[in-house]
């Protein structure tokens, strides 16, 4: 199949070098957006055509069309880092690539080829690339959002004929504000973010939208972030709806909840499970019981519970409360040694400090 080749629209009215310097001095998260955009279409009798890169902006759909009534839609989060001598580079395209493909196929929407996906990618970076902080601003990124949704205009019950797959570009800091801060977890017992033979192991909309009840509740008692147990048996713990779970072992383990199809197969997930090895921790995959929890945090077996993702990178977790009872924190002010170190090792590679062994970074 021959690439993608896309024509470029410039912004005649880009945002000021003044003020992009302002948003990129303390972008925060998902707030700000680059000049620019990607968008391809698919049409079921062509194929994917009509690539291009053009100003960021609303976009024009009917009200009929089949996303805003089937939630036919899936996404992808990755980031775009500025090394030192300032290139760019993402992390692992290919995983997101093949994600990408896998949601789209339990969505039965149309799959991009690898090669158009990063191509896509580099298009978005290059034309906006003032917009990639500098280097040795901390945990700062260009935050890439692909996503594909069904365009067409009708109201049947079947896949699309007509898909649109875009690219966003939005400058981000740490996604929680609290920095290394832990954050205190909520178990959502009444709402169950995704079951078996569903689309929990699919980046798609709809698995956040369902994991928002659970959230609202931990806000509600004092949380940060809520985390679901398998919904089958409410026995096991699975992820927080954007973020992996992972639990240092005194025994040097390092363990995170296999893949059941209902988790998210996090990219970062997957990263730290093979770092791992280089810090001298034995990575587990398996089923872990909130009941090991307790029990794990009161006999001293668990040292350290962090998060992960793209977004949030690796992110310390506290305490974990649910109605009726709690574990305490074993994170201390700022996180644990381990939580620390798995998470250098992890930005040392993304940022072009640390050798890449494995030849996760791509240049864009
Ligand atoms: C990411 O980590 O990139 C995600 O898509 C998760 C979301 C909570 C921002």
């Amino acid at each position: 199949m021959t690439q993608l080749t896309f024509a470029t629209e410039s912004n005649p009215s880009p945002v000021s070098a003044a003020d992009r310097e302002a948003i990129l001095a303390d972008p925060g998260f998902g707030n700000h957006f680059t000049d620019h955009m990607v968008s391809v279409v698919w049409r079921k009798d062509s194929g994917w055509g009509d690539a291009r890169v053009h100003p960021f902006g609303p976009i024009q759909i009917s009200p009929a069309a089949a996303v805003l009534h089937y939630a036919q839609e899936v996404f992808e989060g990755m980031k775009a880092y500025r090394h030192e001598d300032g290139s760019v580079w993402t992390f692992r395209p290919d995983k997101n690539a093949a994600r990408m493909a896998r949601s789209c196929s339990r969505l039965a929407l149309p799959e991009l080829p690898e090669a158009d996906f990063v191509e896509s990618l580099r298009q978005i970076v290059t034309t906006d690339k003032a917009w990639v902080p500098a280097y040795g601003t901390g945990e700062t990124s260009l935050y890439l959002r692909p996503f594909m949704f069904a365009s067409e205009s009708f109201l049947g019950v079947r896949p699309a004929h007509e898909v649109t797959y875009s690219v966003i570009a939005s400058p981000a800091g740490a996604y929680f504000s609290g920095g290394l801060k832990p954050i205190t977890l909520w178990v959502s017992q009444h709402f169950a973010r995704a079951g078996q033979g569903g689309t929990g192991a699919a980046k798609t909309g709809g698995n956040y939208a369902s994991s928002l009840a659970g959230q609202l509740e931990g806000i509600a008692q004092g949380c940060d972030q809520a985390v679901f147990l398998d919904s089958a048996t409410q026995t096991y713990i699975e992820e927080l709806g954007g973020m992996n779970l992972f639990f240092v072992m005194k025994d040097g383990r390092l363990r995170t909840p296999e893949l059941t199809g209902s988790i998210l197969e996090g990219v970062t997930r997957d990263s730290i499970l093979e770092l791992a090895k280089d810090l001298d921790l034995q990575p587990e995959e398996g089923r872990i019981a909130l009941q090991e929890w307790k029990d794990g945090v009161a006999s001293g077996e668990i040292t350290e519970v962090f998060a992960c993702g793209t977004a949030a990178v690796i992110t310390p977790v506290g305490e974990l409360r649910w109605e009726g009872g709690s574990v305490p924190s074993t994170a201390g002010e700022g996180g644990g040694e381990v939580t620390k170190r798995i998470r250098e090792r992890l930005l040392d590679i993304q940022y072009g400090r640390a050798e890449d062994t494995r030849g996760w970074m791509t240049r864009l």
